[in-house]
């Protein structure tokens, strides 16, 4: 995978060889992005297959579930990472020897990274069609290819529209307080040669305001049946989006969508004080200040204005079919 916190300054492939390994990878973000972590948890299972000295089925079942659970707890909201890892182990659960497990979760895996892709381009086709040729779109985090195997949710809709010939600028929301706008959107949509300008999370409701937003599309972490769950910040600009008659989209596949629960039903995780109080070596709040610092938030789906998926445009609160 792309060592996802090396950018924009660097590039690099990241070599994961244990499942110890793949979990730091997911906590530290190295690896991020709801369809790239339904990739990264179907490969985890593949991982702890391939590494286990198991030589009968149940013994290596067993050892699968334990890697699940451990990898499944890394990262909570985002719905993608435990459906991957439950699709890897229930390709491997049909299986009656250790090596067809193995290769059952390998084959799995892989058809979860190749599917994302043809996806995302579905999902990008449909979701163009919403943009006209000069629209100018604010998105909030990274929900472009990094994000996911290939194309992106809400940045493969502006692909898509871009590819069908459509002039489109994007407006990206640094997205404080890890900068997936900045580092990852703008990264990826100037090497695409996609126009972006980039401005701070609080200052989407004064270009709004000026008229500069035609539309506004992000993508998500689950769909729950009343809410869009996605990077912390979200929630605003939909407000805002609303306030100023500006149709608010979110595009993601439906392995995003979780229609068992409410929004009060998923737990937001927390992350570390420290990415808020410092940036690198720079202090930016005193030593001990108490920090509020969720990782999402919830979106509630009266004002989203349209779910964008492989099947097509759903106007909550209608929602595709299973
Ligand atoms: O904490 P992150 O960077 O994993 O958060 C990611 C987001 O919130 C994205 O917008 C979401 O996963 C959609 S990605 C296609």
């Amino acid at each position: 995978m792309i060592d996802q916190t090396l950018l924009p300054g660097k590039l690099l492939p990241l070599r994961i060889k244990s499942v110890r390994q793949l979990i730091e990878a997911i906590k530290t973000l190295r690896v991020r992005g709801a369809p790239a972590l339904g990739a990264a948890g179907g490969y985890g299972i593949a991982l702890a297959a391939s590494l286990s000295p198991a030589t009968n089925a149940p013994e290596l079942m067993d050892e699968l579930e334990t890697a699940a659970a451990m990898i499944k707890g890394s990262r909570p909201t985002a719905i993608n990472l435990s459906w991957g890892v439950d699709r890897a182990l229930r390709a491997a659960a049909l299986q009656e020897t250790a090596e067809d497990i193995r290769e059952a979760a390998l084959r799995e895996a892989e058809e979860i990274a190749q599917e994302d892709i043809r996806i995302n381009k579905q999902l990008g086709k449909n979701g163009a069609r919403l943009l006209d040729d000069g629209d100018s779109v604010l998105t909030h985090c990274n929900a472009g290819r990094l994000a996911c195997v290939g194309w992106g949710t809400a940045l493969g809709v502006i692909r898509s529209a871009v590819a069908a010939g459509k002039q489109i600028h994007v407006y990206s929301c640094e997205t404080r307080p890890l900068h997936q706008g900045s580092r990852l959107t703008c990264w990826e949509l100037s090497q695409d040669g996609i126009p972006v300008t980039l401005l701070c999370d609080s200052m989407s409701g004064s270009l709004m305001r000026k008229g500069k937003i035609d539309k506004v599309i992000v993508g998500a972490d689950r769909i729950t049946r009343d809410a869009a769950f996605n990077k912390i910040g979200t929630y605003s600009h939909a407000v805002l989006a609303k306030h100023h008659k500006i149709p608010f989209y979110v595009a993601a596949p439906l392995s995003t969508f979780d229609r068992l629960h409410g929004e009060d039903e998923i737990v937001i995780e927390e992350r570390s004080p420290e990415e808020v109080t410092t940036l690198g070596a720079a202090r930016l709040a005193p030593q001990g200040i108490e920090v509020y610092n969720p990782a999402f938030d919830a979106t509630p789906l009266e004002l989203v204005t349209g779910l964008i998926t492989e099947k097509g445009v759903f106007r909550p609160p209608l929602m595709p079919p299973i």
